[in-house]
């Protein structure tokens, strides 16, 4: 079937539906999602969304942008973070105004709490700067955006994959969708069509990601031939639950959790002095893997998060969700006893490169491609440079899904309408009946889990030459593996099996872009810590890392306006 919009917007995330809600006054747009709309994982974001209004204690956007650049380890391009953070209390203002119920304080205005990394007048201590709805914030804004789409009647395409897109003389014309309800192929045409898939964290074994996040729009646009950006920079949560990895938000440790070793002491003082537990996510996940490694962990190699003193009437308001998982899943009442926890997989800072509104670029001279637009996780536009503070990911989403829509409505009274020819279609056609005719002796689960325990082992929080280029071998075999794949489902309605074997090639080539991006990078910064290169190198490497289509490394300067890199200790 073809279907034609002037607006067609790839996942239904945060950054999705925030960007259908600007422009669905003004334009012809629809929605397309691989899952349920109210099942993109935006809604597993817990913690809050960051803003410099001041309802708890003294605050600035100024500070706001220090402590993200600062917490970038100075990559984040401050144009875009400036644009960030002063915008951010506008957020939260609309999305009360649409109905968001934002946990109160004690005289009524919206709460704030604590967040790693983020401080008052530039790191003298820790302020309350994310605002939340208990410790369910990305679900509440999920439900209150889609409420909002609904409303508006934008037009959704559930559980539709998207197979390519349809990329021709540097300007993006659609897509490919299949239809995973019937089997049936749709070529869906736009003049401009945005990418808003989020991250692809079931790359790695242990992870907070959930099952959908595997990054299929960032290899979409990758093999269209656009450049992926700063793919090095892998987030790990310090809590993930032991042994799940699901997320323990931070915003326990806002609400005052401690972290302790098997010696029950405090041992984030050690690492960070000012800030302790509150320091910056790299920071912490390093310290508790060094706590391990130096036998000061339990047993499978994980620490305790501490909420005891807090006391039940605080926990099971502010942090009610995680109460009832850590009960659910471990049989563990945090109210009496600690949480165990290690560092998990959580976000990618790096993305597709994009302009602060929402355009992709293709190359370091930033060329943009005409009709193609990127936001969310899948995005990098750099706000989060090397290391993302927490609470800022809900803003990034907030923010540039918002500017991206106010883009589209613009620019698409400029694009003409291109039709799209029948090649694409028949080129996915041929590419589901090799799958599904596909023989060998290959299992896409056994694939998978080769993968995802490559990754952890290679390139997690400590990275080296050796263990990358042998990462990088393994994975190239693991590439030639899946061609011997077969796909055991020949049916046509929700074959989950044949999506799972699209999405295992995505996640493959984004697994050797990672570890080719992190080889190349000889420095520690943020997230990516080398241990045989444990300083950060601001005359080399002070630049982003721009992986092309077929291998080819490139690297593109890095804005700085206001803060100037500096010694980063919290
Ligand atoms: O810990 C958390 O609640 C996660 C928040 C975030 O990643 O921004």
């Amino acid at each position: 079937m073809k279907f034609h919009h002037d607006i067609v917007i790839v996942g239904a995330g945060l950054a999705g539906l925030r960007a259908a809600v600007e422009c669905v006054e003004k334009a012809d747009i629809a929605i397309v999602s691989k899952v349920l709309p109210t099942r993109s994982h935006s809604g597993a974001a817990q913690g809050g969304i960051t803003a410099s209004i001041g309802n708890e204690e003294e605050d600035h956007w100024e500070w706001h942008m220090f402590d993200t650049v600062k917490g970038s380890d100075y990559l984040a391009d401050q144009d875009a973070v400036e644009i960030m953070v002063r915008d951010a209390p506008r957020v939260i203002y609309e999305l009360e105004h649409m109905g968001v119920p934002f946990s109160r304080n004690t005289v009524g205005r919206i709460a704030q709490r604590n967040f790693g990394g983020h401080t008052r007048d530039y790191g003298k201590k820790p302020v309350k700067r994310a605002c939340h709805v208990s410790d369910r914030t990305g679900r509440v804004v999920l439900d209150t955006l889609y409420d909002q789409c609904l409303r508006h009647k934008v037009k959704f395409y559930p559980e539709h994959y998207v197979l390519s897109l349809v990329l021709e003389d540097g300007r993006c014309d659609g897509m490919i969708a299949y239809d995973l309800s019937s089997g049936e192929l749709n070529l869906i045409e736009a003049k401009a069509v945005l990418l808003a898939t989020g991250g692809c964290g079931r790359i790695f074994k242990t992870t907070s990601n959930g099952f959908a996040s595997t990054g299929d729009g960032l290899n979409l646009a990758h093999r269209a031939g656009i450049p992926l950006m700063d793919m090095e920079f892998v987030q790990f949560h310090p809590t993930g639950l032991y042994p799940l990895g699901i997320l323990v938000s931070e915003a326990a440790r806002g609400e005052g959790a401690i972290l302790r070793n098997n010696q029950g002491e405090r041992f984030m003082e050690r690492y960070a002095p000012t800030v302790k537990d509150l320091a910056a996510r790299d920071v912490v996940s390093r310290a508790i893997l060094t706590e391990v490694r130096e036998g000061r962990g339990f047993e499978g190699g994980f620490v305790h998060l501490d909420l005891t003193h807090l006391g039940e009437e605080k926990i099971l308001e502010k942090l009610w969700e995680i109460t009832s998982f850590v009960r659910i899943y471990l049989g563990i009442d945090p109210v009496h006893e600690p949480i165990p926890v290690y560092p998990t997989c959580h976000y990618i800072m790096g993305g597709i490169p994009t302009d602060a509104e929402g355009r992709v670029l293709k190359d370091e001279s930033r060329t943009v491609t005409k009709g193609l637009y990127a936001a969310g996780e899948c995005a990098c536009v750099s706000v989060h440079g090397a290391n993302r503070l927490g609470c800022n990911s809900l803003l990034d989403t907030l923010v540039f899904g918002r500017r991206a829509g106010l883009a589209m409505k613009e620019d698409i009274a400029k694009i003409e309408y291109h039709p799209v020819s029948d090649e694409p279609l028949e080129k996915a056609k041929e590419l589901i009946g090799g799958l599904l005719d596909n023989k060998g002796p290959e299992k896409i689960a056994i694939i998978r889990r080769n993968m995802q325990s490559l990754m952890m082992d290679h390139c997690s929080v400590f990275r080296d030459e050796d263990n990358l280029g042998i990462g990088l071998e393994e994975i190239r075999s693991l590439k030639k593996r899946l061609r011997n794949v077969e796909i055991v489902n020949k049916g046509r309605y929700f074959n989950y099996e044949l999506m799972e074997a699209i999405e295992l090639g995505h996640q493959l080539d984004l697994a050797e872009v990672i570890l080719l991006s992190a080889f190349r990078r000889k420095e520690s910064r943020g997230a990516h810590f080398r241990e045989d290169f444990p300083a950060r190198d601001d005359t080399n490497f002070l630049k982003h890392t721009l992986v092309f289509p077929g291998g080819e490394v490139r690297y593109k300067s890095v804005t700085v306006t206001r803060y100037h890199p500096e010694a980063r200790v919290y």
